[in-house]
């Protein structure tokens, strides 16, 4: 880029658009164009997304896709796909694409070819979950694996988690899985509380192997394990395993790479659920479904990468995503999926999207002139209705949602499914629409009571609509974000990818933990907050 974003003319084109629409209200743009509905609204893949619902006009998708071009967006599409350094930060490339690439293509990093080297941890993958979930694998005193325990935090923990809940109707149910992530020991605690150890293999998640979370609940682990063989060191080859880039920290943790499953470091962390950090997913669907759920991935991502702007989904929602963030100004976004099996897809896009683009420093160095990463939150529909959506409804902040729904329940009983769909048509419709003044007092409402009943409307929201919950359809939901956020990424001109940012709080705790431990009357050297806090923790521990 060779221009600052805010004095690109077609961001200028867009603030001038901005002041022309931004009073318009969803209820006249829809009386405008009847079919409007229709005409925003995008296929692909077996997605559909209506993003009629948006404070937009036809005009505008049109500003905001010469933005993206004037941003040299298809470029940096092309950029990513190709294995350029767009990790600049950390001079990496960013090809977790390259994880569900199928055989026989090739992906060229550093002149050479990783797909074979991504398949080749697949099959082992495979072998390994075939053994465990055929009860060949046994433990060491001799019994087939019952529980496994996946220890690992960040992109370790909340890719597995979010792909464990979304994917246990299709799960061995035989067995039980547990996560732990938490360096608070209740988190460990609690998750083997009822586990027999002989029947337990954990793994041991990090990209780095050095995360003092993953690292402390992998020792603690390892004693519980030992505590329940009678202290024999050859159990630990039997009930753990390791998914990670650093063979040489495994070994010295104790486990042999033998029983390591490797990624790279063109893969990051909250990129990597369809690498070997997803094992926990596979050994719960087994490897055929793990590979349907990467043939999701990898259609999404030839949309993202071939779809003309218009019709690409990823393209669409991440333009939304900085007309609202840019020119509205809003500052959170909803992401409300109404499938109680996507209970955990809020938590996990947090990571996505926020490690991703909380950034205030473009890729030149510079700090930005506009806002950035939108903060993502969310719960499952119906639930969130019963709690947090009157601000969205009635409160002063304008926050745009991403309804998720599938035509088909994978647990059809009686008419659950169309009263949680009529839900979230239901609240799509309010959130645009509102109540007018007129529409209540024709209710009879009191006068005085009016004003508490009128819903403004004019709320935004896409609406997400698959035909069901699979694994393929995990795998296009979560690439259509990543994607979406590598295009906001793009117009913001900042990495994606790295997360430096996370890095001080880390070294500071290093500095505090051997404070907490020494006597009372040592010296600190921290602020005068920081002082007052370690002398009461150590007086009251
Ligand atoms: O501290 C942030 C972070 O580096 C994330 O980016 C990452 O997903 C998480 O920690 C866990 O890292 P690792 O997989 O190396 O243990």
């Amino acid at each position: 880029m060779t221009d600052t974003l805010k004095n690109l003319p077609q961001y200028k084109a867009l603030e001038e658009h901005y002041e022309a629409i931004k009073d318009k209200h969803l209820r006249d743009l829809f009386a405008d164009e009847t079919e409007r509905g229709k005409q925003l609204a995008m296929e692909a893949v077996g997605l559909y997304l209506d993003y009629s619902k948006n404070r937009i006009t036809g005009e505008t998708m049109e500003l905001l896709l010469d933005l993206a071009r004037g941003c040299e967006l298809p470029e940096a599409i092309e950029a990513m796909f190709s294995g350029d350094k767009i990790n600049l930060t950390e001079g990496r490339a960013v090809l977790h694409t390259a994880l569900r690439a199928p055989a026989g293509t090739s992906v060229v990093v550093d002149g050479e070819d990783v797909v074979p080297d991504v398949q080749a941890v697949l099959d082992k993958m495979s072998a390994f979950c075939d053994a465990v979930r055929g009860g060949e694998w046994v433990g060491h005193s001799g019994l087939p694996i019952r529980n496994i325990v996946n220890i690992g935090i960040g992109g370790s923990d909340l890719g597995p988690v979010m792909a464990y809940e979304a994917l246990k109707y299709f799960s061995a149910r035989e067995l039980t899985f547990r996560f732990v992530s938490n360096v608070d020991a209740t988190d460990f605690a609690e998750a083997v509380a009822d586990l027999d150890p002989t029947e337990t293999m954990f793994i041991v998640a990090s990209k780095t192997f050095t995360t003092i979370e993953t690292m402390t609940n992998a020792n603690t682990a390892r004693q519980w394990l030992l505590h329940h063989v009678g202290g024999d060191e050859s159990a630990v080859a039997k009930h753990f395993v390791a998914l990670s880039t650093n063979a040489e920290k495994v070994s010295e943790f104790g486990i042999d790479t033998a029983n390591m499953f490797e990624f790279w470091d063109w893969v990051g962390g909250r990129y990597s659920m369809d690498s070997a950090i997803g094992l926990s997913t596979m050994l719960a669907v087994g490897p055929a479904g793990f590979r349907e759920m990467l043939a999701g991935f990898h259609e999404m991502d030839e949309h993202f990468r071939n779809a003309p702007l218009e019709k690409n989904l990823p393209v669409l929602m991440g333009m939304l995503a900085v007309w609202y963030s840019n020119f509205f100004g809003v500052e959170t976004t909803a992401v409300l999926p109404y499938e109680q099996y996507l209970k955990r897809f809020p938590a996990y896009l947090q990571q996505l999207t926020m490690e991703s683009n909380g950034k205030s420093t473009t890729v030149d160095g510079e700090r930005v002139d506009y806002e950035t990463g939108l903060i993502y939150w969310g719960e499952p529909g119906t639930n969130g209705q019963h709690s947090f959506y009157q601000l969205i409804h009635q409160g002063t902040r304008l926050i745009p949602c991403d309804f998720i729904a599938f035509a088909k329940s994978l647990n059809p009983i009686d008419d659950h499914h169309d009263i949680l769909i009529a839900n979230v048509l239901a609240q799509s419709e309010a959130l645009a629409f509102g109540k007018t003044d007129a529409e209540v007092r024709s209710e009879g409402t009191q006068d005085w009571l009016v004003p508490h009943r009128v819903f403004e409307g004019n709320r935004p929201s896409n609406t997400l609509i698959g035909e069901r919950m699979s694994p393929a359809m995990l795998g296009k939901l979560v690439a259509l974000y990543e994607h979406s956020v590598y295009v906001q990424s793009v117009i913001w001109n900042i990495d994606a990818f790295d997360q430096w940012g996370v890095e001080l709080g880390k070294v500071l705790a290093k500095a505090i933990i051997p404070e907490l431990a020494a006597d009372a009357d040592s010296v600190l050297d921290h602020d005068s907050s920081t002082n007052a806090l370690i002398e009461r923790y150590r007086k009251m521990k």
